[in-house]
């Protein structure tokens, strides 16, 4: 059997202010095609997969509700939903969620994904993940890369040891290391070899190998996860962690924990049109836009004016000769913004506290 597990823990300031510290994007419905959340939809593009179990979600305690609502919505009863006191990355998640899977008294697979992604080709998609099985049923420790389609400096790269060649690929690379989020220049130099794939943040693993692995090379996150579990405070509907020992774990990624010093780890290429909506640019480029290149939705007037993302909750927004803008109008804040720096947004909001 397989169980997603579905890390939820971001907070998505790149998006503010429509994403929000209290709202993260992953709870918003980004893609205008349809209603459903990006959270929503990451279990939703599984369903029809062969051995396909409940989810284990997990997510900062403020988000409790919220999670709650959206997968009663969708009529799914997740197998636990654990909250984390505070935020330490996906080391110690996934290490929380492999531990609860094992005292099910089952060693599944787990199917690790970010709330946050978008894609296109779910058939592609779960082909990929069925294939994906034998490896990780024997042991290994399975990355999707992304083919990648431009010098992205919002993402990790992955490097692997060989070349891809079509038999190799068939059966998984060995890695070589990560990278994450290099600059410009890097990322030019990264795509035009062909070892280099973008890090989806998914992974297919056996709940017990990466059990071992996390055993051998991050000792201390097991152990403290192990006691914020045992000393998890009794509710109903929610497993929490105890936070004492939960905030012990340091702040590492399981990139770095695990997958770099593992001789178990494979990268399987993954082609279907993946898109982890980091950006306000990136929103724009997967959004319907009208023959003037303007994503519109609200009380809009563009004139004259082009390649812009323009949304109101509320007032009325013009726009005259204005191009390559995000105008974004809520509540309490306004963002007026040049399309392609979009990326420096989150550096802002960190520093924002009671408006963010
Ligand atoms: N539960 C939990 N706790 N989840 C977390 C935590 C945490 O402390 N930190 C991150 N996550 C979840 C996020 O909710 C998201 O689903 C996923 O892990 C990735 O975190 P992001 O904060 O969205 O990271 P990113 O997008 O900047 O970068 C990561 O993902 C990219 C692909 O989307 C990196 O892994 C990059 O290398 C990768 O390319
Ligand atoms: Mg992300």
């Amino acid at each position: 059997s397989i169980i997603p597990v579905i890390l939820s823990g971001g907070s998505g300031t790149r998006l503010w202010p429509l994403s929000r510290e209290s709202y993260p994007k992953q709870f918003l419905a980004l893609d205008s095609r349809t209603k459903k959340t990006l959270l929503q939809k990451t279990y939703e593009r599984l369903l029809g997969l062969e051995g396909l179990e409940n989810p284990i979600l997990i997510c900062n305690e403020d988000h409790r509700f919220i999670v709650a609502e959206q997968f009663r919505e969708i009529n799914t009863d997740p197998q636990a939903i654990i909250l984390e006191p505070v935020g330490r990355n996906t080391a110690p998640a996934i290490a929380v969620a492999a531990l609860q899977a094992i005292s099910l008294g089952k060693d599944p697979l787990l199917l690790i994904l970010a709330a946050d992604h978008l894609i296109e080709n779910n058939v592609e998609f779960q082909r990929v993940i069925q294939s994906a099985k034998i490896y990780a049923n024997q042991g290994s420790l399975v990355t999707f890369g992304i083919v990648p389609t431009s010098a992205e400096t919002g993402y990790g790269y992955i490097e692997t040891k060989e070349f891809p060649t079509k038999e190799n690929q068939k059966i998984g690379l060995e890695i070589n290391k990560f990278i994450e989020k290099p600059n410009k220049d890097i990322a030019e130099k990264l795509i035009k070899d062909s070892r280099y794939t973008w890090n989806s943040g998914m992974f297919l693993f056996k709940a017990s190998t990466i059990i071992s692995e996390l055993k051998k090379f991050a000792p201390e996150i097991l152990n403290y996860c192990k006691i914020a579990l045992e000393k998890d405070i009794e509710d109903l509907d929610f497993l929490r962690l105890e936070t004492e020992s939960f905030k012990q774990c340091p702040k590492i990624s399981i990139d770095v924990a695990v997958m770099e010093k593992t001789n178990l780890g494979i990268v399987l290429p993954l082609n279907v049109g993946w898109n982890d909506i980091g950006s306000w640019k990136s929103l724009w480029d997967i959004s319907k836009k009208n023959n003037d290149g303007n994503y519109i939705n609200g009380r809009i007037i563009a004139e004259k004016s082009k390649n812009c993302y323009l949304k109101s909750e509320q007032r009325l927004i013009v726009g005259i000769g204005i191009e390559n803008l995000i105008v974004v109008d809520t509540n309490d804040a306004i963002l007026v913004a040049n399309r392609d720096q979009s990326q420096n947004i989150g550096n802002i909001v960190k520093n924002l506290t009671s408006t963010a």
